[in-house]
């Protein structure tokens, strides 16, 4: 048996049960270079104050490079009858150094260090997928920039809409993957205050300087309130929202180019290494990354779910439930950062099919919107232009045309002169062009949107 750190005050040995079913080695091992760090710091603090000599506080920094080390190198023994991987490595600690490594955890509480740790790992976390939501969005901007000039139609209720520029969809997500950086770089503000001195619940009589530590780590303050920090869990919360978040803005994103990439829309071609095939069908080029990034955008939102449940109730301060709270951080991460990852890699080799979304782009009335405005535009109350437009809709319907085939007298009908003017406005293309409004998809108005995120997202120029 291995002694316990906490051994002291117990005459007998724990179950075995108990150490397998109480074990979180097996999960946080992850956190083992931000556990290391945050301790060095705190040794090194503990010799500026006193509570440790210099060579001790040297011994000990030597020794923590030495572990961390060996666990990168794959040769640490880990086992479960320590716990946690605070145990594991003050252990290894005192395995080495005997009593200079028995004062590390002097004004320290394993309350205060594992919180510390997390913030570590998630404040990492959140700067590394900053970096990954950056690529995404330059490679939605590079393909906003390739399909300048394609129309598409736009859909509510998958029914069609209008007509707005491929640009303009492909920046309506580069919108959304802004917020979502806004709201990771808002959360790392409560990420980035340093719980540690708070030691188990009320502070510590030991003259610790939280300062210092606070410099070495780069937090930008100390937690004001001992009993606040090592139950808090905020912070987890909040970072584990906005990866579901992002998993929804990803799993939306999928379910349109699936459908994209039916026979029946036709206007998509994934790329061969983005798709699989089927055990039976040989014709079959399944979208199954699409599907996956859809499907695990469920594992993220269920994370969420397990940490609201999982803080649900728990009085000040730490209980053994927080212990639960890595697997989902974990989890939701490596889901959403290899979505992301997947989905900057697919995007660039997708082909648009130009012509086959081209021939049917003057189905499904994308230009009657455009119509009312015009007839708008010329005085008649929205609501009649509204109803005529129906009609026409309607009478399109039964002859099998487009509202730019109705002959000039069924205009003229409406309003006389309207005849001659109006065809300007029909058709996609004419109707594309007539849009002005401030966000629109006006063609100006993506250009200067083309250009501000350009500029934005301190890309160079585009390739002309
Ligand atoms: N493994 C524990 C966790 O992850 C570390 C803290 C244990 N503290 C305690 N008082 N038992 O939460």
């Amino acid at each position: 048996m291995t002694a316990k750190t906490w051994g002291g005050r117990f005459a007998n040995t724990t179950d075995a049960r108990v150490e397998a079913f109480t074990e979180s080695i097996s999960v946080d091992r992850r956190l083992y270079r931000q556990d290391i760090r945050a301790s060095q710091a705190h040794a090194r603090m503990l010799a500026d104050v006193g509570l440790l000599t210099s060579e001790e506080a040297a011994q000990i920094v030597a020794a923590l490079d030495a572990i961390a080390d060996e666990i990168e190198r794959g040769t640490f023994v880990f086992s479960p009858q320590l716990e946690d991987i605070h145990t594991h490595i003050e252990r290894a600690l005192i395995d080495r150094l005997g009593d200079v490594a028995r004062k590390l955890h002097t004004g320290r509480s394993r309350n205060d260090q594992v919180v510390t740790d997390l913030k570590l790992w998630v404040r990492e976390a959140i700067d590394e997928l900053d970096g990954q939501l950056h690529a995404l969005q330059a490679a939605l901007l590079t393909s906003a920039e390739r399909h300048r000039d394609l129309v598409l139609p736009a859909y509510t209720h998958w029914q069609r809409a209008q007509p707005v520029l491929a640009a303009h969809y492909f920046l309506a997500y580069v919108e959304k993957y802004q917020r979502d950086r806004d709201r990771l770089a808002d959360c790392r503000r409560r990420v980035n205050v340093l719980p540690l001195g708070a030691a188990a619940l009320a502070g510590t009589s030991l003259p610790i300087d939280r300062e210092r530590v606070r410099i070495q780590l780069g937090f930008d303050s100390l937690a004001a309130n001992s009993l606040d920090v090592s139950g808090d869990r905020d912070f987890a919360l909040e970072f584990v929202f906005a990866l579901s978040v992002i998993a929804l803005h990803l799993a939306g994103w999928a379910e349109e180019w699936i459908i994209w990439a039916t026979t029946e829309f036709g206007f998509l071609d994934l790329p061969e290494a983005f798709c699989t095939g089927s055990s039976i069908m040989p014709h079959k080029k399944n979208p199954d990354v699409l599907e996956l990034i859809r499907g695990k955008a469920a594992r993220v939102a269920a994370d969420l779910q397990r940490l609201l449940m999982l803080l649900k109730g728990l009085p000040l301060t730490y209980n053994r439930d927080l212990q639960e709270d890595k697997e989902a951080v974990f989890d939701a991460f490596d889901t959403v950062a290899a979505s992301v990852q997947l989905a900057t890699a697919l995007i660039p080799q997708t082909r648009f099919r130009r012509e086959a979304i081209a021939s049917r782009l003057e189905e499904g009335f994308l230009d009657a919107t455009t119509l009312m405005e015009f007839l708008v535009a010329r005085g008649i109350p929205m609501r009649s232009a509204h109803e005529a437009v129906g009609k026409l809709v309607r009478l399109s319907e039964q002859r099998r045309c487009r509202l730019a085939e109705l002959p000039a007298e069924v205009y003229e009908s409406i309003r006389p002169g309207l005849g001659s003017e109006v065809y300007h406005v029909l058709g996609v293309d004419n109707a594309l062009r007539a849009f002005r409004s401030v966000g629109s998809t006006a063609p100006a108005e993506v250009d200067k949107q083309l250009a501000g995120w350009r500029d934005r997202l301190r890309l160079s120029a585009a390739a002309p």
